[in-house]
């Protein structure tokens, strides 16, 4: 099949208006949002509803033609755009982009991106009362509206306990759907849980029920300087223990403080600035402050600085000083981006081991950490090393994995660490892995070139 002829067969059965061809219309969907990784297509597809997701797909099974199923097009492992390299058809892939963002429903349920929920609704905090409420008020405004508990900046990520259900199409066109929503639903395999995460290769999401929290009428957050990490993280597991309200610990250091304050003009509140910064939210019915500070001067010489906030400016100021770095180190080049979990008393080391390696590297390269601590899950920027070297990338994992983490706590696979998969997953693993893929796509249309090395 030539690429016009899979373009006329996707315009026959969609309409044209569904189809885009134009590349300068193209060029943002096939270039990833770190310009790193850049693919070809004759076609992306925009659906307006799951009919038309699923007349697309069961068209591209019939023809052979593979899929990338995109979303907001913000991937950080090259898992989003579609590349000849390993697509199943010689003609190249389509892009199945689901940005369209009417809701059919209330607020609570939230128009999904496909596959991968993670960031759906970043930016929010976490909360420990998961509850559902699927008549919940819609949202008043960012600060006080519903919140899930997303992949992001919390303490106790939960890869997929937010989604309580999901609608989804099959390859051949079939929909499943288990949008029950129930707290407690113990009927087979846990379809929201083996779809959250699966990087686009098993189905493509079209509505997903996410677990809303209601907002907290008072919050504060405390930024607070360390000598290193490892005080840092005593610190952490401190509060953790004493402060009962706490929603997110974030951990990052000077040289990204720094970074982000040149940037952007964000005013940091310490000169000097201390070696690691920690970033504690405490939120609840009653105001947290006393607790949260009770706690700090509990902690004695461990807390070098400290700033609090209670205002809705204020806390934004500390929270942008950690949430402004992915935005930052962009401006320094392309990043080698590497998201790793340590086991809870390993982090420290691996900070300490990291730094080593990366500085052994040629050309001499910048490493900036940062990242969810209260998690143990650091994100390792590397900023240097010519973008398609990935030696670095390799060190870097080897090194997580030989300290028992994880090479991906949050981003995925993607076509950056297929190789690497090994790492962490067994073959016995690995051989799953395909049988559930082949079982879910058959021919091997979805996402061909993410997740599983062949
Ligand atoms: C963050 C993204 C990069 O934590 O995961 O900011
Ligand atoms: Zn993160």
């Amino acid at each position: 099949m030539t690429n016009d002829e899979l373009v006329q067969g996707l315009v026959d059965v969609l309409g044209a208006e569904r189809v885009l061809t134009d590349p300068d219309v193209i060029a943002s969907y096939v270039t990833d949002w770190t310009g790193r990784y850049r693919g070809t297509t004759p076609a992306v597809v925009r659906p307006r509803d799951r009919d038309d997701v699923a007349t697309a797909l069961r068209w591209c099974r019939d023809h052979r033609v593979a899929v990338v199923p995109q979303g907001g097009n913000t991937g950080l492992v090259g898992d989003r755009f579609p590349s000849r390299a390993r697509s199943c058809c010689p003609c190249g892939d389509s892009i199945t982009s689901t940005t369209w963002t009417s809701s059919r429903r209330s607020s609570t349920w939230v128009p999904a991106p496909p596959s991968a929920v993670f960031g759906s609704t970043c930016g929010a905090s976490a909360s420990t009362s998961p509850s559902i409420s699927p008549r919940a008020t819609p949202p008043r405004s960012a600060v006080s509206s519903p919140r899930t508990r997303a992949g992001c900046t919390c303490c106790g990520m939960d890869r997929c306990a937010q989604v309580a259900g999901v609608e989804a199409v099959l390859t051949d066109g079939s929909i499943v759907r288990t949008m029950r929503g129930l707290v407690k639903d113990n009927t087979g395999y846990d379809l929201p849980g083996l779809l959250t995460g699966s990087e686009g290769t098993l189905a493509v999401v079209t509505e997903v029920a996410l677990r809303l929290i209601p907002d907290h009428p008072y919050r504060v957050v405390a930024l607070l300087g360390c000598a290193d990490l490892e005080t840092a993280l005593a610190v952490a597991r401190r509060l953790r223990h004493d402060v009962s309200a706490l929603e997110a610990l974030e951990g990052f250091f000077a040289d990204g403080a720094t970074l982000v304050s040149d940037s952007f003009g964000v005013v940091v509140p310490f000169d000097p600035l201390p070696p690691v910064l920690l970033l504690a939210e405490a939120a609840g019915a009653r105001d947290p402050t006393d607790q949260l500070t009770a706690a700090l001067n509990d902690l004695g010489d461990a807390v070098t600085d400290s700033a609090v906030a209670v205002d809705p400016a204020g806390r934004k100021t500390l929270w942008a000083l950690r949430d402004r770095h992915t935005e930052a180190i962009a401006g320094q080049g392309i990043a080698h981006k590497l998201d790793v979990t340590l086991p809870p008393g390993r982090l420290a080391l691996f900070e300490r081991e990291v730094r080593a390696l990366v500085g052994s590297f040629e050309p001499p390269s910048r490493c900036f950490l940062f990242g969810h601590v209260g998690d143990g899950n650091l994100h390792v920027n590397v900023v240097g090393p010519d973008p398609d070297d990935r030696r670095v990338d390799r060190a870097v994992l080897e090194l997580a994995a030989s300290m028992g983490g994880s090479i991906s706590a949050e981003h995925g696979i993607g076509t950056a660490k297929r190789d690497l998969l090994a790492l962490n997953r067994s073959p016995e693993e690995r051989a799953l892995f395909r049988s559930i893929r082949h079982a879910f796509d058959p021919a091997g249309i979805l996402n061909p070139n993410v997740l599983i090395a062949d």
